[in-house]
C-alpha cells in the first residue's frame, strides 16, 4: 500500500514522518522545493520536538519527498494537509487547499487506482461537499464514492507534542459516505491505532467536530482568564490553586485552564474567527464565542495597562519580552500573542527587546530591524525598564534578583506567574494573583 501526503507542515510532515517510520510506503508531497530538499535531507523546515528523529528514520525506509504531483499516481491512500489560514476579514482561506485538490483531481485522471483522499486540514462544515467534492470529480472526470473515496479526516494534534499526538490519538474521525472506501478506511486506521475509538459519521458533522473541539478549549482559556482577573481585586487569591482544584473535577479536566495572556497559535484565534463567521452567516448569534474572543483581547489591554501604571508613558521605554513562540517548545510564532503585544508596544513607541529560545529567526520575519534580539536572557534584560513573561519556556524558571539587577527599572509582568514563589527585589505583577501578593516596590 503507497500513501501520499500533501502538505508538509506540522500536521503534514508529522503524519509522513510517524508512517514512514512505522515501515508504510509513503511519499511526502510540497508546493515548496525549498523545503522537500530540507526534508529530504532528515531537516525539519520548523522545530517540532522529536520530529528529525523520526524523520530521518522514515528517510532510511521507504519514505520519499518531493514536489511531483504525479507520485499519487500510485497512491492507495492520500491525505491532504495544506493550510486553511483565515482572510483579512477573518473569515476561512480555501484557496490553497482549492489549489490543492484542484492539482490532484488533474492527477487522478491518469491513476489507475481507486485512491482514498482524505482532507485533514480543517475546513468550515459545507466544504467537504460544496467544493471540494466538485473540484475534484471535475478536475478528474471521476465519480468520488465509485472511482475513489473522498472523507473528512480533521486532525487534532498540538504543536509541541505532535509526534506523541500522531501515533497516539485521542479519537479518529471518518466523515463521509458508507462506502467500500470508508470500511477500508477504518481498516487502515484499526490497525494503526488499534483501541482507538473510530467515529464514523458524516462530512458535515466530521468538519463541525474539529471546531467544536477548538472552540471549546479557546472557551475553556478565555474563562480561566476571566477568573484569574477577578482573583486580582482579591487580595491573597491564587488562580493556579483554583485551577488545580477545579481541573480535579473530572466532569472540567485539568487541560486549557492555565490563566495567561489569552490563546494564540495557528489554530484557536482562526478557528475561533472562522466558526463565528460561519454561524453568522447561518443566522445563528453566536454570543458565547463572541465572549471568549472578547476576553481573549482584554487578556493583551490589561498588560499594557500595567506597563503604563508602573512606567507611564511608554515613548522609549525599554521592554524586554520573555518568549515569542505562541507556547513552549515550538517556533511557531503564527497569531502568538505575544506578537501581537509587541505589535502594540512598538504603536505606543517603546523599544522592544526580544529572547525566545527557538523562535528569533521566525519573529525576525516579522520585525526585522524594528526590535532588537538577543540569545542571551542577561542581554535582553540588560538596562530594560520592564520585562514581561509571555511564554512558558523552562528556561525563564530560573531567572532570579541576580538576572533582574541588570534592568534600569525593575518592573517585572510574569503572565504565567513562574516567579511566583521567588523572593524578587522587583516590582513584581502576574496575572491571576491578588494584588496583596504583588510585590510592588
Ligand atoms: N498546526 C497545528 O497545530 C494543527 C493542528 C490540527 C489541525 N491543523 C490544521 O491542519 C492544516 C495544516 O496545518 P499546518 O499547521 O500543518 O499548516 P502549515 O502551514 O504548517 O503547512 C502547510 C504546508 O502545505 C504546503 N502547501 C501549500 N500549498 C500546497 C499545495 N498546493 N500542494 C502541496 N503543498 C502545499 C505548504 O508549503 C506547507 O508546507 C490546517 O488546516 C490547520 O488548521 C493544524
Amino acid at each position: 500500500m503507497k500513501i501520499g501526503i500533501i502538505g508538509l507542515g506540522f500536521v503534514g510532515l508529522s503524519l509522513t514522518s510517524v508512517l514512514s517510520s512505522k515501515g508504510y510506503d509513503v511519499v511526502g508531497i510540497d508546493i515548496d522545493e525549498g523545503k522537500c530538499g530540507k526534508i529530504a535531507k532528515g531537516i525539519s523546515p520548523f522545530y517540532e520536538p522529536g520530529l528529525e528523529k523520526i524523520l530521518k528514520n522514515g528517510l532510511k525506509k521507504k519514505l520519499k519527498i518531493s514536489n511531483s504531483f504525479s507520485l499519487i499516481n500510485n497512491c492507495d491512500l492520500i491525505f491532504v494537509t495544506v493550510g486553511t489560514p483565515q482572510n483579512l476579514n477573518g473569515d476561512i482561506d480555501l484557496s490553497i487547499i482549492k489549489k490543492a485538490v484542484s492539482t490532484i483531481g488533474t492527477n487522478l485522471q491518469n491513476s489507475k487506482k481507486s485512491p482514498i483522499i482524505f482532507i485533514k486540514s480543517t475546513v468550515v462544515p459545507g466544504t467537504m461537499k460544496k467544493i471540494i467534492l466538485p473540484i475534484l470529480e471535475k478536475k478528474s472526470k471521476k465519480k468520488a464514492g465509485k472511482d475513489f473515496g473522498l472523507i473528512s479526516n480533521p486532525e487534532f494534534l498540538q504543536e509541541s507534542t505532535a509526534i506523541k499526538d500522531t501515533k497516539f490519538p485521542h479519537a479518529v474521525v471518518l466523515g463521509g459516505y458508507s462506502t467500500k472506501f470508508m470500511k477500508k478506511a477504518k481498516k487502515f486506521f484499526e490497525k494503526l491505532h488499534p483501541n482507538v475509538p473510530i467515529i464514523i459519521t458524516n462530512h458535515q458533522t466530521a468538519e463541525m467536530i474539529k471546531y467544536a473541539n477548538n472552540s471549546f478549549l479557546a472557551t475553556k482559556i478565555s474563562f480561566i482568564n476571566q477568573l484569574s482577573n477577578i482573583c486580582q481585586n482579591i487580595p491573597g487569591a491564587n488562580i493556579d490553586d483554583i485551577s488545580k482544584t477545579i481541573g480535579l473535577d473530572p466532569r472540567i479536566g485539568k487541560l486549557f485552564l492555565n490563566a495567561g495572556p489569552g490563546y494564540g497559535g495557528s489554530c484557536l484565534p482562526k478557528d475561533m474567527k472562522a466558526l463565528i463567521n460561519f454561524a453568522n452567516i447561518s443566522g445563528i448569534k453566536p454570543t458565547l464565542l463572541n465572549a471568549v474572543e472578547e476576553v481573549n483581547t482584554n487578556q493583551l489591554e490589561q498588560i499594557i495597562l500595567i506597563s503604563k501604571q508602573r512606567l507611564g508613558n511608554l515613548n522609549s521605554k525599554r521592554i524586554t519580552v520573555l518568549g515569542t513562540a505562541f507556547k513552549p517548545n515550538t517556533d511557531d510564532i503564527r497569531d502568538s500573542i505575544a506578537i501581537k503585544l509587541i505589535n502594540k508596544l512598538l504603536k505606543r513607541k517603546a523599544k522592544i527587546i526580544i529572547h525566545d529560545p527557538r523562535a528569533i529567526k521566525n519573529t525576525k520575519k516579522i520585525f526585522g530591524e524594528k526590535i532588537t534580539y538577543t540569545k542571551s536572557i542577561k542581554n535582553a534584560l540588560s538596562k530594560s525598564h520592564c520585562a514581561i513573561i509571555m511564554t512558558q519556556w523552562k528556561q525563564y524558571e530560573k531567572l532570579n534578583n541576580k538576572d533582574f539587577s541588570y534592568m534600569s527599572k525593575k518592573l517585572v509582568i510574569d503572565c504565567r506567574r513562574m516567579l511566583l514563589a521567588k523572593e524578587l527585589d522587583v516590582d513584581y505583577f502576574a496575572i491571576g494573583l491578588g494584588k496583596e501578593k504583588w510585590n510592588i516596590l
